[in-house]
């Protein structure tokens, strides 16, 4: 099929490149030139394991383009993947509005039946009440006749986005009406995965519902973590560890895996990333105009935003004062194989620090060029390596779950003293170093 993505971010682009991998023919738009002119080099604004190998053997399959009415006119179905921000506590459907639009004007000309598909995670309704109405307006023609509508969520994760686009474990498929289902199941006939197939209105919830309990296991275990430490004797690890023996919790998949909810289920310094904070606050928004409290993912909210100061309480134990003390920071990125600091509770981790008065420096194995934009106004010594940021400090932190920093014991070691290290993520074997303090501890 002939296919135009409208926005190449981390989604619209591994949606091109994957969907070009698979045999279709595709045109990634952006309204960047920068970033357009990056992909046709080959060589994206943001680091993903596999992406750039992926444009390379598919080069002949996918371009990209700032011309958008060229892009929709030439194809059959296009993605809508622009970016859904949160602004003044609701969902920005700006972006949105202004891809629908241009889409719908490039029908108006258009002979033949084309589908629009969202792929931006959009609250519910969004899809029905915004976007059709839009597209009918821009074009002149009738949703369902000239042209379909439809819904298709991304799931990916950063880090593992490629793998997860390419060996989806399901694709939701909400439309209104057979032909855009059929051209959508068309679209993704070579590719594996369970088929849910919905309304939009059901396939936009079920994002929000998935992203919003990924969230809730997370401030959950923090809280338990919390008052484990709070309550002192207790190990959340082990906590959870007797947890995750349940019948109700352990899946075991029977390749010796061992289920991916235990990632959820365990304390650390919060969550971040472009997607579960601003998904709760839209959803929460959402809930609120439609008379609803959603009290508990408000608390799911706060206990997150609270969680970079247990980072930081943990180093002021063992220090009269930060004034002056020096801290290594290790990992930048929201999770491992990123470069994506959005939201990343290093940010708040790294202010808090500063503002004690501690000397700050910061390793990420992928996230150095990100840091030098986020903390271009902060006193924040960027390493080029684990071994340089810590080999003045009094402590070191460990914010993000780098497979590199297993070795983090041994590196400090190497220092020939003995700096603190605060594992912000439970990563590391407790009695593996002293001094030691982990979340939940
Ligand atoms: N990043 C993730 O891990 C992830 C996962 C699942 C779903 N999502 C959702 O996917 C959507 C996109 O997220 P992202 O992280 O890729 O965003 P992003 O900010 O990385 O990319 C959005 C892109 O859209 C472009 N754009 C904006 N308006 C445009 C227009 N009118 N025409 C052409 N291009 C335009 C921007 O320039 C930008 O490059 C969001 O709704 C997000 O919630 C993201």
């Amino acid at each position: 099929m002939r296919v135009s993505v409208i926005g190449t971010g981390y989604v619209g682009l591994v949606t091109g490149a994957g969907l070009a991998e698979k045999g279709h023919y595709v045109t990634c738009v952006d309204t960047d030139a920068a970033k357009i002119a990056q992909i046709r080099r080959g060589a994206p604004a943001f680091y993903e394991p596999g992406l750039e190998e992926l444009l390379r053997r598919n080069s002949t399959r996918l371009e990209a383009t700032t011309d958008l009415r060229r892009a929709v006119f030439e194809s059959d179905l296009s993605f809508i993947a622009v970016g859904t921000p949160v602004a003044d506590g609701q969902i920005d459907l700006g972006a949105v509005r202004a891809a629908t639009r241009q889409i719908g004007s490039v029908l108006r000309e258009k002979p033949t039946y084309h589908l629009v598909v969202v792929k931006s995670t959009v609250v519910p309704g969004t899809t029905e009440q915004v976007v059709l109405p839009l597209l009918e307006e821009a074009s002149g023609k009738k949703a369902g006749v000239d042209f379909g509508v439809g819904t298709n969520p991304e799931f990916l994760t950063e880090g593992e986005a490629v793998q997860d686009f390419l060996c989806p474990d399901r694709l939701v498929l909400g439309t209104l009406d057979a032909s855009s289902l059929a051209a959508l199941e068309a679209l993704y006939a070579p590719f594996g995965g369970e088929r849910v197939r919905t309304t939009p209105r059901t396939a936009e919830m079920i994002k929000y519902t998935a992203n919003c309990l990924l969230a809730t296991t997370i401030s959950f275990s923090n809280e338990i973590g919390n008052l484990c430490s709070a309550l002192g004797g207790i190990d959340v690890a082990e906590v959870m560890r007797g947890v995750h023996a349940s019948k109700y919790l352990t899946v075991t998949p029977g390749d010796g895996r061992r289920p991916a909810l235990e990632a959820f289920l365990w304390a650390g310094c919060g969550f971040g990333g472009s997607c579960l904070p601003k998904d709760l606050q839209a959803l929460i928004a959402c809930g609120k105009r439609a008379g609803e409290p959603m009290a508990l993912l408000r608390a799911v909210v706060e206990v997150n935003e609270r969680q970079p100061e247990q980072v930081v309480a943990l180093v002021r134990r063992h220090f009269p004062s930060l004034v002056g003390v020096r801290v290594a920071v290790l990992g930048l990125a929201f999770r491992p194989g990123t470069s994506d600091m959005r939201e990343s509770p290093a940010i708040p981790i790294v202010r808090r620090l500063l503002a004690e008065g501690v000397r700050v420096s910061a390793y990420d194995p992928a996230a150095r060029d990100e840091a030098r934009r986020v903390f271009a106004e902060d006193r924040v010594h960027l390493c080029e390596d684990l071994a340089s940021a810590v080999s003045e400090a009094d402590a070191a932190v460990l914010v993000t779950r780098w497979e590199e920093f297993r070795r983090l014991p041994d590196v400090l070691r190497a220092t020939g003293r003995t700096p603190l290290l605060v594992d912000g993520r439970r990563m590391l074997e407790k009695t593996a170093y002293d001094p030691y303090e982990g979340i939940g501890l």
